[in-house]
């Protein structure tokens, strides 16, 4: 049981490694680079997987993520990367500074696609709220704004491996790895 992952990310190569591991399937990792379509978590993992299956002739998983912020009609969602890049967290924390409504989550979607057939995706969901500074020095992006529900400690304050044992990608991964080896065998 083998499938490539299409990411020029080495952190979540390493976290579905260990995912995988646990499910006994085997993972290779291929920087290729896909195409983003406009759109949805689930048409970007879509397209991508589809795409990168047939120019590598092989089954492939691809991972599409974002932050969904209610107060604000689920913004930036599909546009978190370019969002963080421009606004940023500053940016976020004043838009929602007189916003009593915190809630948010993040999304990770992972499409899974062979050259033979159809893409599949698989959605991993964690709920929680944005805070009204940045606090802690791990993680990435939106992490030190994101509280996790039931935690008074942002994702940015986690330790890696704290917020992998439960964080979006991580549900994600192990939704498609179930789907996965059922399939498989
Ligand atoms: P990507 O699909 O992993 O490229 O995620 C798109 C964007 O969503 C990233 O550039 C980040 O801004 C944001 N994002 C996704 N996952 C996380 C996370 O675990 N922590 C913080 N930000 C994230």
């Amino acid at each position: 049981m083998k499938v490539t992952f299409i990411t020029g990310n080495q952190h979540k190569v390493i976290e579905a490694k260990g995912i995988f591991d646990k499910f006994g399937i085997e993972l290779e990792h291929a920087n290729l680079g896909y195409p983003e379509v406009q759109g949805n978590l689930v048409d970007v993992a879509r397209y991508g997987a589809k795409d990168a299956a047939g120019r590598l002739g092989q089954p492939v998983i691809v991972e599409d993520a974002g932050i969904f912020i209610k107060s604000l009609k689920w913004f930036p969602g599909a546009y978190s990367s370019y969002i963080q890049e421009t606004l940023g967290n500053k940016g976020i924390l004043k838009l929602m500074s007189d916003v009593e409504d915190r809630y948010a989550e993040f999304r990770s979607v992972i499409g899974y696609c062979t050259p033979k057939s159809e893409p599949k995706t698989f959605l991993g969901t964690v709920k929680g709220r944005i805070g009204y500074e940045e606090k802690g020095n791990h993680g990435f992006a939106y992490d030190p704004i994101f509280y996790p529900e039931g935690y008074d400690e942002s994702f940015g304050e986690l330790t890696t491996e704290e917020k992998n044992e439960f964080s979006h990608r991580r549900r994600s991964l192990e939704q498609f790895a179930a789907w996965y080896k059922k399939f498989k065998q």
